[in-house]
This record gives C-alpha cells, sequence and structure tokens, in this order.
C-alpha cells in the first residue's frame, strides 16, 4: 500500500458522512453469556447468493473481543421510533440491554423487538479494515415489518420521504417569473389545509357547529378555564377572531359554561356535552388524518409532520404554546 493521503480528518469524515445510511444495533453474546450490542452505520449488503452482509467495528471499541471471537450476531435495522434505543447502544458504559425485552432468534444473540428488518447473521469472513475490522456475515434469516426505517445523514438523525415514482409536476418547465408556480410553499400548504379542512367539515356537518365554534371546542379540550381574550390568543393564528356572541351560542347549545371569579373575570369552561363533542370532533379529526396516512404512507407522514412543526417554529409571531404544562 502507497503512503496513506493525509487528510483533513475532520472534512474527510464530514464528506463520508454525507452517504446517507439507515441506523443498526448489531448484537452478540460473549462466551460468559454478556449480551453486547452497539449502533453502526457501516452495515451494507454484499450478496444476495450466497446471503452475505457486512459492517466494520472500530478496533478500539469495546465490544470487539466479543465480536471477533462470536460466530453469532445479528443486525437490527432500526425504525424510526427507535432513535432514543440508537443513542443508548452508541453510548460506552450503560448498560445498554436494561429493560429490554428480547425476542427469541436461532442462535444465541439477542434479537432486539420493533425494527424495521433483521438479519440473524453467521460470521462468514472477518477482515483488517485499518482502523475498523470488517465482518462478513451470512444471513441464516431475516424478517421485516415494513415499519418506517430511522436515517442518519451528515452526522444526525432523519426520516425518509420518498419520492413517488412517478414525477411530481414540480418538473415542469419554469414559469415566467411573474407567475405563480406549483410548487410555491404558501400555494401549497394552502391547498392542502383546505382540502384537509373541507373533509373534516364536511364530517363535522352533522355537529351544527362553525368553523369558529369547532376551533373554540378544540382550545378548552386542551385547555379549560379560559378567559375571551387568552382564546383569541390561542385562535389569533387563524385570522378569526372570537366575540362575545360565539360563545353566547356555544353556552346555549350547552356545551361552554362561563364562570365569574370573584375578581368578576369571565372564564369559559366546557361542560359534559362539551367534552363529549370533542371527543366525537377529534375522533374525526383522526379519521381524517388515517385517510390520508394510507395514502401517503406512514413514514412520509412522520416526516411530513417534522417538516411542518419546523415551519411553525420558523413562522411563529410569538403565539402563546397551548401544550404547555399549565
Ligand atoms: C449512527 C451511528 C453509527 C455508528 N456506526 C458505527 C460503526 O459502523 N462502527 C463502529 O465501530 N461504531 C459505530 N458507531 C459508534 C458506536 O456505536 C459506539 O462507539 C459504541 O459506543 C461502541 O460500543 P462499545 O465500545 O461498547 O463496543 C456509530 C454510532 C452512531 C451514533
Amino acid at each position: 500500500m502507497n503512503a496513506p493521503a493525509t487528510f483533513d480528518p475532520q472534512a474527510f469524515r464530514a464528506a463520508l458522512g454525507t452517504f446517507t445510511t439507515g441506523v443498526t444495533i448489531i448484537t452478540t453474546r460473549s462466551a460468559d453469556g454478556e449480551p453486547i450490542g452497539i449502533t453502526a452505520n457501516s452495515f451494507n449488503s454484499v450478496s444476495l447468493n450466497p446471503p452475505l452482509v457486512l459492517w466494520s467495528l472500530a478496533k478500539n471499541a469495546r465490544s470487539l473481543p466479543a465480536f471477533s471471537s462470536e460466530k453469532y450476531w445479528n443486525v437490527h435495522v432500526l425504525a424510526a421510533e427507535q432513535e432514543a434505543l440508537s443513542g443508548r447502544f452508541a453510548a460506552q458504559g450503560s448498560d445498554k440491554f436494561a429493560g429490554v425485552e428480547l425476542d427469541d432468534g436461532i442462535g444465541p444473540a439477542p434479537l432486539l423487538p420493533g425494527c424495521t428488518a433483521r438479519f440473524q447473521c453467521r460470521t462468514a469472513f472477518q477482515y483488517e479494515g485499518g482502523d475498523h475490522v470488517i465482518f462478513v456475515g451470512e444471513v441464516l434469516a431475516f424478517d421485516n415489518s415494513g415499519h418506517a426505517p430511522l436515517v442518519f445523514q451528515s452526522g444526525q438523525y432523519a426520516l425518509a420521504a420518498r419520492k413517488p415514482r412517478t414525477e411530481l409536476r414540480l418538473a415542469a418547465p419554469p414559469p415566467p417569473e411573474c407567475s405563480y408556480t406549483e410548487d410555491l410553499l404558501g400555494y401549497l400548504l394552502g391547498r392542502a389545509h383546505y382540502q384537509m379542512l373541507d373533509t373534516l367539515r364536511r364530517l363535522l356537518s352533522g355537529q351544527q357547529l362553525d368553523e369558529q365554534q369547532f376551533f373554540i371546542l378544540s382550545i378548552l379540550c386542551i385547555r379549560d378555564n379560559l378567559t375571551l381574550d387568552e382564546i383569541n390568543g390561542f385562535v389569533g393564528y387563524t385570522g378569526l377572531k372570537v366575540g362575545a356572541e360565539t360563545l353566547q351560542a356555544l353556552q346555549q347549545q350547552d356545551l361552554i359554561a362561563c364562570e365569574q371569579n370573584a375578581a368578576g373575570t369571565e372564564r369559559y369552561v366546557m361542560t359534559a356535552a362539551g367534552r363529549e363533542a370533542s371527543l366525537h370532533q377529534i375522533a374525526l379529526a383522526k379519521a381524517v388524518e388515517s385517510e390520508v396516512a394510507d395514502k401517503l404512507d406512514a413514514g412520509d407522514v412522520m416526516a411530513l409532520k417534522v417538516l411542518l412543526k419546523r415551519l411553525v417554529a420558523a413562522t411563529d409571531p410569538g403565539l402563546p404554546d397551548l401544550w404547555a404544562a399549565r
């Protein structure tokens, strides 16, 4: 081998990190029966026939002696919800398996539940790989749950949102500068919002509540006992201004009640009937969401929510936090 090139290690690591991967936990069991596991994203497929996979382990890893001597190891492709587990198995010194229930595998290596896919392997080859050891394993068994996978990109966890197989019209020739485009963020958000709201509105039409009343009930359902000003603080982002007459209409329907404290401040609380109406609305809102989720795929919905939350935070004019603990 020629003398190795001298790279800036950080720049080299950063460039390698652009290769986006899934995240795995690889487990084995030491000769004295101790469960061993580490987080690894160096996993890759090698061969279909025979079925072979590989991964590499740092020579300074505490688990090296166990992986070098034990024949059986399991690769767990982590699901998007398993980020905390990934962190746990990437940290040295902690009891990585504390509280983790294991499935039965074909060999002695621990088999973790709740993953996207799992490969139960036996070491076929072991190679020197600089500061790492490369393990090539023969796959003895595998399973695939179809859960959305956890992704690792440039040193950060990420979610995978699939591009559609058929080209979206985003690739259409660019329109003249002065015109609206089909991929203008405001248009996309607005259209998605109205389309989803329309479905919900049709489902809610049986309840005889208008949009404002729906918003008020959903706010009181999350945070009861609010003044009119506080209610307006929470619905402000919709552009709607709740007036006393809307609250009176809800009172007449016995969905909310007004309570006055000693200082004469009026606070609105939900009645039992209001709570029931609200539960019905929540069920409908969830039905609309699950209908959309079926069309988009669970992983894409998760990625969409993360991006929307970032957008909400980035455009927040400083609204009170409806979800904050009181
Ligand atoms: C996303 C991610 C991927 C990782 N990939 C690898 C890898 O492929 N090989 C490796 O040796 N360490 C990898 N690590 C680091 C190990 O998980 C970490 O050093 C662990 O503490 C080693 O455990 P041990 O010393 O108990 O064996 C990765 C860490 C993270 C967070």
